[in-house]
C-alpha cells in the first residue's frame, strides 16, 4: 500500500470511511502477470490516467504507481500466472486518495475458459449506443471500482445458465461484457466494438489483438455489430487481461462452430498454453 509498504493479505489497509468503499468512488487496473511482469503496463497506466482525469481523481506520479507494483510482484513465482490489481480511491472525505495493489493467481475458472470457450447470452442494458459518450457530465469508459451492474449482469448469468454475457444496447448492437470485450472475425477482419462512440471500457487486451492483428495477414477494424453479425461471423471471442481470449461457443442459445482462427490469435496473444 502507498505509505505503508507491503501489508501482509489478512492486514486491514482501508478505512471504513474510504469514498471507494462507500460509493465506488475509485479506478482500478486488472494487470496479467506473466514470466513475472505485467503485461501491458503502460497501456494500463495510460488508461488508469485517462480515466483519473476522466472522474478528477489525483493520482501519484507513474513512477511511485510501477514502485508500488514491483513491491508487490517482488518474489512471485516467474511460472505462476498472475492476477495483479492496482486500485485508486478517492481516499476518506477531505483525505489524500488511497493507492493500493494486490497480487494473487489468475482464478482456474478464467483459464478453465481459454481452453473449454464460454456459452454467452445477450442482456439489455437499456441504452442506445451512442447514448452514454453523448452525456457531458458522464465519463464513459472509465474503468471504475463501482462494479455494481456488472456483478448483477453475472448474477442474472449464473441464474440463467450461461457463463457469461454481452450487453445489447436498445437499438440492437452488441457492446461488451460485464467483464471483457467482443472481438470477432468479419472476413479476414479482426473486428471490436469502438470505444470512444460508445462509452465502453477501452479494453487493452482487445486493442492489443486489432493492433498485432497484421502478423496473422488479417486486418483490423473498429464496428459496430448485431448478434445476427456475431453468429455469422469466423469466431467470436471474449477479451480481457486475465482470461486473454475465450471462445464464445454458444450465444443465446445458438451454437457456434469452432473458430479456425482460435489457437492462432492465443498464440499471438502467447497466453502460456491453457492448462
Ligand atoms: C467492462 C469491461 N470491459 C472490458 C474489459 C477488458 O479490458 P482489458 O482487456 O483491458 O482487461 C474489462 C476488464 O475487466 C471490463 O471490466
Amino acid at each position: 500500500m502507498l505509505g505503508r509498504g507491503v501489508v501482509p493479505a489478512g492486514e486491514p489497509v482501508l478505512r471504513g470511511d474510504d469514498r471507494g468503499a462507500l460509493h465506488g468512488d475509485g479506478l482500478f487496473e486488472t494487470l496479467h502477470l506473466r514470466g513475472g511482469r505485467p503485461w501491458l503496463l503502460d497501456a494500463h497506466l495510460a488508461r488508469l490516467r485517462a480515466g483519473a482525469a476522466a472522474v478528477e481523481l489525483p493520482l501519484p506520479p507513474d513512477g511511485v504507481l510501477v514502485e508500488l507494483l514491483d513491491a508487490v510482484r517482488a518474489g512471485w513465482p516467474a511460472e505462476v500466472e498472475g492476477a495483479l490489481r492496482l486500485v485508486c480511491t478517492r481516499g476518506p472525505e477531505g483525505g489524500p486518495p488511497t493507492v493500493y495493489a494486490t497480487l494473487g493467481e489468475v482464478p482456474a475458472e478464467a483459464r478453465r475458459a481459454r481452453r473449454s470457450g464460454v456459452t454467452v447470452a445477450t442482456l439489455p442494458l437499456g441504452v442506445a449506443a451512442a447514448t452514454r459518450p453523448a452525456l457531458d457530465w458522464l465519463p464513459a469508459g472509465i474503468k471504475s471500482t463501482s462494479y455494481g451492474v456488472s456483478t448483477a449482469a453475472r448474477r442474472w448469468a449464473a441464474r440463467n445458465g450461461v457463463d457469461d454475457v454481452l450487453w445489447l444496447s436498445t437499438d440492437g448492437y452488441v457492446l461488451e461484457g460485464p467483464t471483457a470485450n467482443v472481438v470477432w472475425l468479419a472476413d479476414r477482419t479482426l473486428c471490436a466494438v469502438p470505444a470512444a462512440t460508445t462509452g465502453i471500457l477501452p479494453g487493452v487486451t482487445a486493442r492489443w489483438l486489432l493492433d498485432h492483428a497484421g502478423e496473422l495477414g488479417l486486418r483490423a477494424a473498429e464496428r459496430m455489430a448485431t448478434p445476427a453479425d456475431l453468429r455469422g461471423s469466423a469466431g467470436v471471442w471474449l477479451t480481457s487481461s486475465l482470461r486473454g481470449l475465450t471462445e464464445i461457443r454458444t450465444l443465446d442459445e445458438t451454437p457456434l462452430p469452432r473458430s479456425l482462427h482460435t489457437e492462432a490469435l492465443r498464440t499471438l496473444l502467447a497466453f502460456p498454453s491453457p492448462r
